[in-house]
């Protein structure tokens, strides 16, 4: 039976993709840090197995992930903070990329052993780091960061047959986004997400981003002069 390790199962995104592999008969190595939550999903189906780890903490990660051996690794958790009033906050800067980069990177190193010809690795990113949001300096730099990373990863474990995914998501309801106190354009269903993100996987794709018009859109947006890029998000910025 085919494993699946989901970091980041114990919410959103990470949780509809436990769930969803785990109904389809996948044995799902779910790991979050909430003992509440991660008991309350290995509930929904005897396919799902927890594993409660802080990967901030690289030696903590590789206790928790000494014996995993997946087929598929899906590193989803992730953290979003904004910085307000342009006021450069260092530990929050720290918190976020600890969480959003370091965090995948400890994974994977704890991870890369048990890896074999034919696996898969897929680091959840965002179309955040598309275009140069204002607030979303931390956010952005730190799915910049995984996004490079994955971009040379996948070409150094291309010889191991280890194939690298990356994952951009738009806007997706779930507890991170209800934070937000913004509009979300195009924002999609935590069950959509789960869907594009499967498909995507089903075809063996490198990258992908979803909702597909929103990501044209930003696409296009990105492929813009930076004076003209900067003339539209400049509107965006908070007296
Ligand atoms: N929602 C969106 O619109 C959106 C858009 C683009 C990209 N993304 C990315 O998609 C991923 C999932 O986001 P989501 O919206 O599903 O967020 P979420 O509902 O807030 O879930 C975040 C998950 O990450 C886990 N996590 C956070 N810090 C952790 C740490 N230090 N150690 C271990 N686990 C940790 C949380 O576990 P505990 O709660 O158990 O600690 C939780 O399971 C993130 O990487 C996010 O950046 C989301």
């Amino acid at each position: 039976m085919m494993t699946v390790l989901i970091t980041g199962a114990s919410s959103g995104i990470g949780a509809g993709l436990a769930k969803s592999w785990a109904d389809d008969g996948y044995r799902v190595i779910a790991c979050g840090r909430d003992p509440a939550r991660l008991a309350a999903l290995q509930q929904h189906s005897p396919n799902i197995s927890v594993c409660q780890f802080d990967m901030t903490d690289g030696e903590a990660c590789r206790i928790a992930l000494s014996d995993c051996r997946p087929d598929l690794a899906i590193l989803c958790a992730g953290t979003c903070e904004y910085l307000d009033r342009g006021e450069v906050d260092a530990a929050l800067v720290e918190r976020v990329m600890r969480t959003n980069f370091l965090g995948p990177v400890n994974c994977l190193a704890a991870l890369q052993a048990q890896l074999v010809r034919g696996s898969r690795v897929v680091l959840v990113s965002s179309m955040a780091h598309w275009l140069p949001f204002p607030r979303a300096e931390a956010y952005g730099a730190s799915k910049a960061a995984l996004s490079w990373f994955a971009r040379s990863l996948r070409l150094d474990w291309e010889p191991k047959g280890i194939a690298v995914t990356t994952v951009s998501p738009g806007f997706v309801d779930t507890p991170l986004t209800r934070k937000n106190d913004f509009a979300m354009p195009g924002q999609v269903s935590v069950d959509s997400a789960v869907t594009a993100i499967r498909r995507g996987l089903a075809k063996g794709k490198d990258h992908i981003a979803f909702p597909v018009g929103f990501g044209l859109m930003m696409r296009l947006l990105a492929a813009l002069p930076d004076v003209v890029q900067r003339t539209l998000l400049r509107r965006m910025v908070r007296p």
